[in-house]
């Protein structure tokens, strides 16, 4: 007889309290936040300047730049990259929304790059026809942790003389032939913000290993004074800035979550393969892949339902919602990471970010093609995808990927009861 499903009255696949939340913090996070709630520099402190080492440490990066976000560092990389007014900078058609919101801020054109579907990263082949006269940069965004395809992209910038900007916000300790990401473009941002392989709450670290794009970056990241807070200050304004620093007490938690990153990573890598492993062979499920070579960080274990398989090729995205419905109910924490390719979006379409069409309006910008049939593999990845990142994140263990795969074979093995729920 057909198992119930927990959307129809069943008892859930996971039994509520098993999935643990991210991040797990312990003494030696207390101790570290503690002592400098007990210091006397909140701002800009001591804290701020040993996380820069010891991120830039365990990268392998020369310099490092700690921020508020990872979409400062974003913001500071276009700067780094000498992005400007009306320049045109090539961004995946599906991203987290400040890998392109980054862009604009800084008074230059996106430019969107489908996607490869298999990989989820912007499609190599598709960069060549995005190149203009007017493009200075692309962002390489290693989505979900998968590093993109940075040789070729490498290759298609050297030959065109374009900077290469890693948005590595996802990928802590992701690699490409044994070579980190944040290592392979000209420079990059990671993000700390709650959700991230590495939390401090919020935060972020611009990386390179280039000292003049360091200056750069460095012109944005406090007021458009060119000097480190840490220096005597003339407060003096020699560009255009913003208020991008960290503050100590988020380093201070960040420094004690670094200690730890390398032991999250692993589990994180082993409760990957044990759910890939119980999934096998599961109806009209498209798992993850990494090629050889490539090692993911499992930021995000995103999963696609195959619609054509499942008759539901016409109504992909109300079906996936109702699968997603049906998985929630079995207990598993699983949701729709971004809905809406990154072109789609109203203020794309609207070609409207500082009011009267700036910075598409400006005189230096040329027209840009925003047609959304232009990104078929985005398109077919937003409707069909559903990810988990907490149920694989410690301290959860191949426990809670075991049962993370019965509750995602219990639903894809009871379709008939899913077929008719309520849209
Ligand atoms: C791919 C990607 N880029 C950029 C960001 C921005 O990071 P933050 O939230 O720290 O600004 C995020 C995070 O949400 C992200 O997932």
């Amino acid at each position: 007889m057909a198992e119930q499903l927990a959307i129809r009255g069943g008892s859930p696949a996971i039994p509520p309290g098993t999935i643990k939340p991210w991040p797990p913090t312990d003494d030696a996070d207390r101790q570290m936040v503690l002592a400098s709630l007990n210091g006397d520099n909140h701002a800009f402190g001591p804290n701020c300047d040993a996380f820069q080492e010891e991120f830039a440490a365990w990268n392998g990066n020369r310099h490092a730049l700690t921020t508020n976000s990872g979409t400062a560092a974003l913001h500071m990389s276009l700067a780094a990259a000498d992005c400007g007014c009306g320049d045109e900078v090539i961004v995946p058609a599906y991203s987290w929304s400040s890998s392109a919101t980054c862009v604009m801020q800084h008074n230059a054109i996106p430019v969107f790059a489908d996607i490869d579907f298999d990989t989820m990263n912007i499609d190599p082949d598709r960069i060549e026809a995005a190149i203009t006269p007017k493009t200075r940069a692309l962002i390489a965004v290693h989505l979900h942790g998968l590093p993109a395809d940075m040789d070729r992209i490498m290759a298609i910038a050297d030959h065109h003389g374009l900077k290469v900007i890693e948005d590595a916000c996802q990928a802590h300790g992701a690699r490409l032939d044994g070579r980190k990401v944040g290592l392979l473009g000209h420079c990059a941002a990671f993000s700390f913000n709650q959700n991230k392989c590495l939390c401090s709450g919020e935060g972020g670290m611009f990386v390179t290993d280039d000292p003049d794009m360091l200056r750069k970056a460095q012109s944005l990241w406090s007021f458009g004074e060119s000097g480190p807070p840490s220096a005597a200050r003339d407060y003096h304004v020699y560009a255009m800035g913003w208020m991008y620093r960290n503050n100590d007490l988020s380093a201070a938690w960040g420094r004690a979550q670094l200690r730890k990153l390398d032991h999250y990573l692993e589990l994180q890598k082993q409760n990957a393969a044990c759910l890939s492993a119980h999934l096998q062979g599961v109806p009209a499920l498209l798992l993850p892949t990494a090629p050889p070579g490539y090692d993911h960080n499992w930021y995000n274990y995103t999963i696609r339902f195959d619609m054509e398989a499942l008759g539901h090729a016409h109504d992909a995205r109300a079906f996936r919602d109702k699968l997603v419905r049906a998985l929630q109910a079995e207990g598993l924490e699983t949701g729709v990471w971004q809905s809406f390719i990154l072109p789609a979006m109203t203020v794309f379409q609207a070609r409207n970010g500082y009011g009267h069409g700036c910075p598409w309006s400006c005189p230096h910008a040329q027209p840009v093609d925003y047609s959304l049939d232009r990104f078929p593999a985005a398109t077919r990845h937003v409707e069909s995808h559903t990810g988990l990142t907490t149920p694989l994140r410690a301290p959860n263990g191949p426990n809670v990927a075991e049962l993370a795969a019965a509750a995602i074979r219990k639903v894809m093995t009871n379709l008939g009861q899913v077929e008719d729920l309520p849209d």
